[in-house]
């Protein structure tokens, strides 16, 4: 039987790269590598055939996925949505898809670092930053620390800090004691557990598929099951929610993972700054299951976004 994924990854490359991006391999520092999806027209190249980037010509949209996937597995839908009007900046998180370090740190905060200094590297000053899930955890630690690059953000199936306290209600909604005995499923069984607590209604696969994906998609387990680790903080740790930029929350009725009721309580705790807007009849993995409902929002949030950004320059 042939790799299910082996056979998709080439077609969901090759649509993303008609829609204008490319993937690049950047040294970060030495021993840590980005590999991130960017606009095809950033990337040049000078006389000794190094790369060279330019900053983008359009609103810079940065994509963080989710734990689950890789970045552009997570987001080809919104890439192709998107890549007319916006510059797309697609990363793989540390220990997924095509990025590597052989530092020990495992944090949010590591990884929202990465991120940007990705980002400097590609001379993007300022981006709408849209996270799910894992990469909203990301996201909202990038907010905090470069917050002249993050503009603003969208956000969903996410919380500002996983703290003990919401993972416990989690646990005891799916039936688990730690995150990765979800998020790092081991046998076909397991999968189809995530596949069904992520989706509002996941469509039946043959098990060689689960087998496949199991096998490509699930690597550098150690190391990810250091970052789930290190992503549960005690409640008293948790920061403050206090945040500068403005904040849309864009919410499936059905996330199992992260409830409806846990955003509305987050919307009351951030304030003045953000809006909680739901879709109906989606799971937790909602750009991918009810992408054109997301895509819809998530076109209306940025199109405000580019209207304020044009406002400003002329007064
Ligand atoms: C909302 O954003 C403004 C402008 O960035 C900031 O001054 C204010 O403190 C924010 N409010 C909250 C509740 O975070």
């Amino acid at each position: 039987m042939g790799n299910t994924i082996v056979v998709l990854t080439p077609v969901v490359h090759g649509l993303v790269k008609l829609a204008g991006l490319t993937p690049q391999t950047m040294e970060i520092e030495p021993g840590t590598l980005m590999n991130i999806w960017v606009p095809k027209e950033t990337v040049t190249k000078n006389d000794d055939g190094d790369f060279v980037y330019v900053p983008p010509n359009k609103p810079a949209v940065l994509l963080l996925h989710s734990f689950g996937l890789d970045g552009i597995f997570t987001w080809f839908l919104q890439v192709l949505a998107l890549t007319k009007d916006y510059s797309v900046y697609v990363p793989d998180f540390l220990f997924f898809g095509g990025s590597i370090t052989d530092s020990t740190e495992r944090s949010a905060s590591f990884q929202a670092r990465f991120v940007a200094k990705g980002l400097e590297k590609l001379r993007v000053e300022k981006v709408t930053l849209v996270g799910l899930s894992y990469g909203g955890m990301v996201g909202f630690k990038m907010a905090k620390m470069y917050p002249k690059l993050v503009k603003s953000m969208v956000m969903s199936a996410t919380v500002i800090e996983l703290t003990e306290s919401i993972s416990r209600d989690s646990y005891k909604r799916l039936g688990i004691t730690k995150w990765s005995d979800l998020l790092m499923p081991e046998t076909v069984d397991g999968l189809k557990y995530l596949f069904c607590a992520a989706f509002y209604n996941f469509p039946w696969l043959p098990d060689f598929v689960y087998r496949d994906i199991l096998e490509t998609m699930y690597t550098n387990r150690k190391q990810r099951n250091e970052l789930l680790e290190a992503l549960v903080v005690p409640d008293n740790d948790a920061s403050d929610t206090h945040f500068s930029q403005m904040i849309h929350l864009l919410w499936a009725e059905d996330d199992v993972i992260f409830t409806l009721d846990l955003a509305t309580t987050m919307k009351k705790q951030l304030g003045e700054n953000a809006t909680l807007d739901s879709i109906k009849d989606a799971g937790h993995l909602v750009p991918l299951e009810k992408s054109s409902a997301y895509n819809k929002r998530l076109k209306c949030v940025l199109e405000r976004g580019t209207k304020y950004q044009r406002a400003d320059h002329k007064y």
